[in-house]
């Protein structure tokens, strides 16, 4: 991970560590496991789409913004994007592999097969996270923009030992083209619908306008003990 200050929307370690705090676990202090079983809506499963990357970035970590040892950051709407994988019963997943890929500022995918402009090559375009045992994750990456065809979105996949790959999309509320999405309308569930929806909303102490988002995913399945 690349943390040091040479550029404006750089975020320091410690800062990070201080975020996931304030945003992370002061959700996770009333997260009662097994309290919220009824309540619980299970994150619907959407494609994985054509464009998982053909080939790995040469850096797979949580902060999308910087290509291994580079100093120029991604151009785009920085986003500290975070949450937590949970079982049915509401209960955290450790061990689980969170992947996100995600177009860049110009709409361009880490794909050989997109090439509709020109990609930014200091975007990572795919990230990895490992869930510890709050099955907390957190990525730092742009606001995806708009691209042909679909409306703003972030592909996952979660990676677990001995299960199938399960991928999802996650989306911005309030963004007027979610309802002409057909891939967003074929969640017909309205709360499955919401419970991929989320807020991009501004830090009110970023002065670079940054935003936050939390996605959390819950898995229809109950972990062997
Ligand atoms: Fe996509």
């Amino acid at each position: 991970m690349k943390t040091d200050h040479t550029f404006p929307g750089a975020v320091a370690s410690q800062d990070r560590r201080g975020f996931l705090l304030r945003f992370g676990l002061g959700a996770a202090l009333f997260a009662v496991p097994g309290a919220l079983a009824e309540e619980l809506i299970r994150t619907p499963r959407q494609t994985e789409g054509p464009f998982y990357p053909d080939h790995l970035p040469l850096d797979t970590d949580n902060d999308l913004l910087i290509v291994n040892d580079g100093i120029t950051p991604a151009v785009g709407e920085i986003t500290h994007l975070n949450g937590r994988i949970l079982d049915a019963k509401g209960d955290p997943i450790r061990n689980a592999l969170v992947e996100i890929w995600q177009v860049d500022n110009h709409g361009v995918y880490l794909h050989t097969k997109d090439t509709h402009a020109a990609r930014d090559k200091h975007f990572q375009g795919f990230g990895r996270f490992l869930t510890g045992s709050t099955g907390e994750y957190y990525f730092r990456t742009i606001k995806p923009p708009l691209y042909p065809g679909r409306t703003r979105h972030i592909h996952y996949a979660v990676k677990m030992k001995g299960r199938e790959k399960w991928t999802t999309q996650c989306y911005i509320k309030g963004e007027p083209q979610n309802d002409k999405d057909g891939i967003y309308r074929g969640i017909k569930d309205p709360k499955a619908r919401e419970s991929v929806t989320v807020d991009f909303a501004p830090i009110r102490s970023s002065r670079i306008g940054e935003l936050a988002a939390r996605f959390d995913i819950v898995l229809g399945l109950t972990p062997e003990a």
